[in-house]
């Protein structure tokens, strides 16, 4: 029996899964990993942190299944993205705490730079389809090299190099500096119609391409495993963002199709198929340009497109790319975890539904998740969160109604916008992550969207994503398909949805203004 090892790196702990070829779970070890936020705005991480705990899961997942290292086919990595890790290229050691994604210091100058660089500003949009928010790498790289000594001096020096955390994980596990595509169009550096580095980008934050990764696609040859770490060298032979590699994992293949993913954030992304823009409009996508870009467009995938060689065998040929609209909304799970460890008002985050559910409604409380600013379709770093609406006869379960509201009106507001933009009116929508296990929330999803809800059957459509990127570049792509475990029809009526959809509206626009 041959087995796929995926490491699927997250925001709030790492994780290795091992599937076999017919990707079905043989075992999972998870450990959680620390955030610390030293000042207001900062959010980091442990580096060395991130690895070891990777390291560990991977031990734990052989041991869990009685494998060894010999048994594993290939390795996939599919991660948090965005995250900023710094490390010297001699020494291998990281230089600084990794800038995690929601991490806020640079809100000041990307609001600055708008006004002195905005042809820098511009680009951002033109080039990366992002926008200039402090959660894209690139702001936190440049802060990194203009604020710390070590990071700078090493970047003088021609030893600093950066990556994301695939390419940190894949840094230690093989010794080669590489990311994926996917990851990289996550950096506001990276042109996602050449698929390339932007030298204009590069030149206005001050980054020397040497600190980069090379760029593969998201099936290519990442390198083989140190002889010093396992007894055999493993390919690493897969690697995307975790984030794309659930819309690729829920099946979303073609042009149209949709998921959301309630993680430690909420993650919609729709398949635009392999248009980069409203010019190509020959594969069906219809993208339209908004200079606004409440929903950023970011590269799905590259994979290789296979073709039969003369004994009908399949081998990779060209590589082609894909691309998909994303509505990036800041908090989601995180909210439940605020509740849980900030008020102290659930014991566990699985206690909220049943919280929430005690209470007929949320008698008028509105929860603005704004914790680290608003992302999509808002892009309003700036804003503090508010909970209003209260009375003395509100209790912890109108509060933990309120906080599910939150998440569901959030991705409300993201797909009306990448409606707008990508004039595709959604049928259905795929959801996965922990929060999709919510029986509540995904009924009140559908409710407040007016389209069915279909939750994956395997709810960790990430990892799976990733190992189904390994399984076609071996061939077994074939024992693999989609299935649903169960259809959340909307069935709120049309008078009770108006009435909420406007109560969070103008609660929004309170915070708004
Ligand atoms: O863009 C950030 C995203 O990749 C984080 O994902 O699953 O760690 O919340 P997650």
């Amino acid at each position: 029996m041959a087995y796929i090892l995926t490491l699927d790196q997250g925001t709030t702990s790492s994780r290795a899964i091992i599937y076999d070829d017919k990707l079905h779970t043989v075992s999972m070890a998870q450990k959680p990993i620390a955030l610390s936020t030293p000042k207001p705005d900062f959010v980091e991480q442990n580096a060395n942190e991130i690895w070891f705990t990777t390291l560990f899961c991977i031990q734990e997942a052989l041991n869990r299944a009685n494998l060894n290292a010999h048994d594993i086919s290939a390795i996939a990595i599919t991660n948090q993205r965005e995250t900023c890790v710094f490390w010297d290229a001699l020494t291998g050691e990281p230089l600084a705490p990794a800038i995690v994604w929601q991490d806020r210091r640079t809100q000041k100058f990307c609001q600055q730079l708008t006004k002195t660089n905005p042809k820098l500003a511009d680009a951002i949009p033109r080039l990366t389809g992002l926008r200039l928010d402090p959660y894209f790498s690139a702001t936190k790289i440049h802060w990194a090299l203009t604020h710390l000594p070590k990071v700078a001096h090493a970047h003088a020096q021609g030893r600093l190099r950066f990556g994301t955390v695939d390419s940190w994980l894949n840094f230690k596990l093989t010794g080669n500096h590489t990311t994926d595509i996917s990851n990289a169009s996550r950096t506001a550096l990276f042109d996602i119609h050449r698929c390339d580095w932007s030298d204009e980008l590069l030149a206005g934050f001050g980054i020397d391409r040497r600190i980069l990764p090379q760029v593969l696609p998201c099936d290519g040859e990442f390198g083989h495993t140190k002889r010093a770490l396992f007894s055999s060298a493993i390919p690493v032979v897969a690697m995307m963002g975790d984030q794309q590699a659930a819309l690729y994992g829920q099946g979303c293949h073609d042009i149209g199709q949709a998921k959301n993913t309630y993680g430690t954030g909420c993650f919609l992304l729709m398949n635009v198929g392999q248009a980069d823009n409203v010019e190509q409009t020959n594969t069906g996508a219809h993208l339209h340009h908004n200079d606004e870009q409440s929903v950023i467009r970011t590269i799905a995938w590259q994979q290789s497109t296979l073709t039969k060689d003369n004994q009908s065998r399949e081998k990779p040929a060209a590589h082609a790319t894909h691309y998909a609209l994303e509505g990036s909304v800041f908090m989601a799970g995180a909210i439940v975890s605020w509740l849980k460890d900030n008020l102290g008002i659930l014991q566990n985050s699985s206690d909220i539904e049943a919280l929430a559910n005690s209470v007929p409604d949320t008698d008028g409380v509105v929860l603005i998740p704004a914790f680290t600013g608003l992302g999509a379709p808002h892009w309003r770093g700036d804003l503090s969160a508010s909970l209003t609406g209260l009375t003395r006869s509100h209790t912890k379960a109108h509060i933990a109604k309120a906080a599910l509201h939150a998440i569901a009106h959030q991705s409300y507001d993201v797909l009306h916008a990448m409606q707008a933009q990508s004039q595709k009116p959604l049928t259905e929508l795929r959801v996965d992550g922990g929060a999709a296990k919510n029986d509540y929330l995904m009924q009140f999803q559908a409710d407040i969207l007016g389209v069915p809800v279909l939750r994956a059957k395997d709810i960790e459509s990430t990892a799976k994503g990733a190992a189904m990127m390994v399984a076609r570049k071996l061939g077994w792509a074939q024992n693999f398909y989609w299935q649903c475990e169960r259809t959340f029809e909307p069935s709120m009526s049309s008078d009770q949805r108006e009435s909420l959809l406007n109560l969070w509206q103008t609660r929004l626009a309170w915070a708004l203004s």
